[in-house]
């Protein structure tokens, strides 16, 4: 080793040593690996200062992009597979997988009956999704919640469209004794992640698409059980291999059928699909 990269060592030693004596053991342990892979990065990367200066401009340009509506952070963060990582390393075994959750989640939706549409006519073809959530026992879960939000057919959620209801595409289903929930909603499609802010340069200088595979958020959870953020992806989405978050699961594929004469009339399509809550860990 050089002069050099003897002295880049003793940085990041000293800096080690000044965090040692953390009082919280998790605090402790989160900032020794984060001083770590933060200056194995830049001493691997031999880090220019103008690089740096860059780095720091790009974050305080994605600071500013965020408002109440407009989360940049979580687009960087699933931009980069990192939101896609985390929900994989805290899934619960047996349960239904999680994904991403993106910067459009809005706490608050209204609750609608078993059944309804959340949207509009105009948002689309009418999809059913129904299904039953059990736990992993295979046993029904009663007052499980479905909280359910999507896009419109124009790519873009309510938050995202002055010309869309406040809380469109968007419900709270609470499932009775038999676990069983169904909703309606239109076939979702796929649709860009938004690149008017400092993410959108890292896909454009990259070459990637931002477009997203076409799904159905949904955030499960019921009393004693673990929540689970997750996806409904559909099967015929071209964009399935490609996600711009890295948020597609093989498990959370499901096939958006032509509706058939026996299905209720107004719905053009629909999808069976079952979840899966596993026990609260604590
Ligand atoms: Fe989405």
């Amino acid at each position: 080793m050089n002069a050099r990269g003897v002295a880049a060592e003793k940085v990041t030693a000293e800096v080690l040593q000044a965090y040692a004596a953390t009082p919280d053991p998790r605090l402790r342990e989160l900032l020794a690996a984060l001083i770590t892979h933060l200056h194995a990065f830049a001493t691997e990367t031999g880090l220019t200062t103008a690089e740096w200066m860059a780095g720091l401009e790009f974050l305080t340009a994605v600071g500013q992009k965020c408002d109440p509506e407009r989360q940049e952070f979580i687009l960087l963060s699933d931009t980069l597979g990192l939101s896609s990582l985390v929900e994989t390393i805290n899934a619960v075994a047996g349960a239904t997988e999680p994904t991403v959750l993106g910067p459009f989640y809005r706490p608050g939706a209204p609750r609608r009956e078993m059944g309804e549409h959340i949207g509009r006519p105009e948002d689309g073809p009418v999809a059913l999704i129904r299904g039953r959530v059990t736990d992993t026992a295979g046993n029904p879960v009663d007052g499980a919640t479905l909280d359910v939000w999507q896009g419109s057919g124009n790519g873009l959620y309510d938050i995202q469209d002055p010309q869309q209801p406040d809380f469109n595409l968007r419900g709270v289903f609470t499932t009775g004794p038999d676990g069983g929930f169904a909703f309606r909603t239109s076939r979702p499609v796929s649709y860009p992640v938004p690149i008017d802010g400092p993410v959108g340069n890292i896909y454009r200088a990259t070459g990637r698409h931002n477009y997203r595979a076409a799904h159905v958020h949904v955030i499960l959870s019921g009393q004693g059980y673990e929540p689970v953020t997750t996806h409904i992806f559909d099967s015929a989405n071209e964009h399935l291999g490609s996600d711009a978050v890295f948020g597609v699961r093989d498990s959370l594929i499901s096939e958006f059928r032509p509706a058939a004469p026996d299905d209720p009339p107004d719905v053009r399509y629909v999808v069976d699909v079952d979840f899966t809550l596993a026990p609260a860990t604590g």
